[in-house]
């Protein structure tokens, strides 16, 4: 980890030390360096709108770890992860009441997913943070190792892309707090210009 949170709190690297293989078995579009993207988003977007970055930060790191559950069981990453992070963060010495709103926050991520309603704050930054990690000319290479770990092809991935990313945000679910829309709303507008050309519309 690039930065070690320990200012915030220790229990951040112990978690990350423990959940460390899990993250690297899960491909690298949504592995390691994913998570540490997230999460500095999630600290710049709390600077600004206010959060308890001793739930969020944590909640950033493992949002994803559902993904090494999913085979074939059809059940939403988001869902997974929620379900399956609990020991983790035990480890990590996370307590009752901050693993429920860590598990909050990780059911409640995936926004295409009609699952839960982001009702916290970090649940909301965490969302914001995470497409922020689509969005801008440094998702781009993202979006090329997550092809090349799906076998999509370029025009697969940009119609699907525009596709999810329309939708939310013609419902108005694209990002969630004002400073996001502020700050990110621009590199949006930017890659979706450029999905659209790779599309070919
Ligand atoms: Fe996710
Ligand atoms: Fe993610």
């Amino acid at each position: 980890m690039k930065h070690s949170y320990g200012h915030i709190d220790k229990r951040i690297k112990k978690l990350f030390d423990i959940v460390r293989p899990v993250l690297e078995s899960i491909g690298e579009s949504h592995g390691p360096l994913h998570a540490e993207r997230v999460m500095q988003f999630c600290e710049e977007l709390a600077a600004e709108e206010g959060a308890n970055l001793k739930i969020l930060l944590p909640a950033a790191l493992i949002h994803d770890i559902g993904l090494a559950f999913e085979g074939s069981s059809g059940t939403n990453h988001s869902v997974l992860g929620s379900e399956n992070c609990g020991e983790y963060l035990r480890l990590a010495s996370y307590n009752r009441d901050e693993i429920i709103r860590i598990k909050h926050c990780i059911a409640a991520h995936n926004v295409r997913h009609e699952s839960v309603e982001p009702r916290t704050k970090e649940a909301r930054i965490l969302v914001d943070a995470d497409t922020r990690d689509k969005v801008g000319e440094d998702s781009i290479p993202r979006a090329l190792k997550h092809m090349k770990e799906t076998g999509k092809t370029p025009k697969e991935y940009a119609d699907h892309w525009i596709e999810v990313r329309e939708r939310l945000c013609f419902e108005g679910l694209l990002f969630y707090t004002e400073t996001a829309r502020e700050w990110w709303m621009p590199l949006y507008k930017k890659t979706l210009a450029h999905w659209k050309k790779v599309a070919g519309d």
